[in-house]
């Protein structure tokens, strides 16, 4: 079953097919045509399929966006080994593409990482974000940046909107509102997509707690009480990340699963529904978890926006049972 979705490009309409995400592996591999199909989409009455580059595509939510846009596009999945995005280079090599869209999922997403070279996380996260918007312009191409929630402060003791007051308050988030400017000031076409805390892919908060729950550590499991956020399962984001994209309503989105929640409830849950029942979980402040990076403590998105336009994702406790089902 398909999804086809109207697209538009400027002044030209096309659709857009969004499959349903599947268990096929796709690898980064420089330009991935798709198989003909019968659901081919065109761009105007030209005929041609729609081009469209993703970068991070061996990452958490680029390769699901591969998976999901597989069918119908012609998709040229980049990754670190394709173009290094923190170099100028990358601008001519993504306007080689010819690509009619780039989605941006890339992105140095090690927060303690940043918090280490904060320089290095500017460089990929806000250079290198600037770099694919200018090769948008080039292109003539709207752009998809995925931002985080991080570019918060995190101290307003309510869920954020999308265009509340940003005020990152470690160098993740700063370099990704730099990011987020870069978008603004170069293109009029695009999409800034605020995400939060992400699960489905190989490394994410539930396979580390379940690694945990199979060989707990002596005195249980200990996850911070005080850092509110939102669980969202790739999948999900990703189709409403497409079906986004096909209203043509440019702008700055936040998407995430309904409903917030703190690590330990996040993790209570996991337990829960995996059945672990009897280990111990233990909450502690996030005073007393020492990292490199300081989270925005209370930082959980609100969907205002894309809700507008009809676009919501479900609870996240539902999209968790559906990841644990996978992993089983
Ligand atoms: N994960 C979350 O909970 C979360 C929350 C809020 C927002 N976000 C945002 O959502 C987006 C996707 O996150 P994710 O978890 O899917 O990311 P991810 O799994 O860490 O993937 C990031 C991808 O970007 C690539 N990359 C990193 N540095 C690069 C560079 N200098 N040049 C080219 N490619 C580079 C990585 O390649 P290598 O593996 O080779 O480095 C990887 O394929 C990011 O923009 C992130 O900021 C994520």
């Amino acid at each position: 079953m398909y999804d086809l979705l109207l697209l538009n490009f400027g002044n030209v309409w096309c659709c857009l097919a969004a499959s349903p995400p599947n268990n096929t592996k796709k690898r980064s591999s420089g330009v991935a045509a798709p198989p003909p199909n019968p659901h081919q989409h065109t761009l105007g009455s030209g005929g041609s399929s729609v081009r469209i580059v993703i970068t991070g595509a061996q990452g958490q939510l680029g390769s699901t966006l591969a998976r999901i846009l597989a069918d119908g596009h012609e998709l040229t999945l980049v990754d670190r080994d394709d173009i290094e995005l923190s170099s100028p280079e990358a601008i001519d090599q993504l306007v080689a593409t010819s690509a009619d869209m780039i989605i941006h999922p890339a992105a140095y997403t090690d927060v303690d990482g940043c918090a280490r070279d904060p320089e290095w996380a500017y460089r990929v996260n806000a250079l290198g974000t600037k770099y694919v918007a200018m090769a948008c312009r080039r292109l003539g191409s709207p752009m998809i940046y995925i931002s985080t929630n991080e570019v918060f402060a995190g101290d307003a003791g309510r869920a954020y909107m999308e265009y509340d007051q940003t005020g990152p308050i470690n160098a993740y988030g700063r370099s990704k509102l730099a990011g987020e400017v870069a978008v603004r000031e170069i293109l009029r076409d695009f999409y800034i997509v605020r995400i939060a805390w992400l699960f489905g892919g190989e490394r994410n908060f539930v396979r580390t707690v379940l690694r945990l729950a199979a060989n707990p550590p002596s005195g249980g499991l200990r996850m911070v009480d005080d850092e509110i956020g939102n669980p969202t399962y790739c999948p999900d984001l990703a189709a409403a990340i497409v079906r986004l994209i096909a209203t043509g309503a440019y702008g700055t989105y936040h998407l995430v699963n309904s409903g917030a929640c703190s690590r330990y409830a996040f993790a209570s849950e996991i337990l829960r529904q995996a059945g672990h029942h009897d280990l111990r979980i233990t909450p502690i402040r996030l005073a007393d978890y020492q990292r490199a990076s300081t989270p925005p403590p209370y930082s959980p998105l609100l969907n205002i926006a894309a809700a507008d336009l009809g676009i919501t994702l479900r609870p996240w406790q539902e999209a968790l049972a559906e990841y644990l089902t996978t992993l089983a």
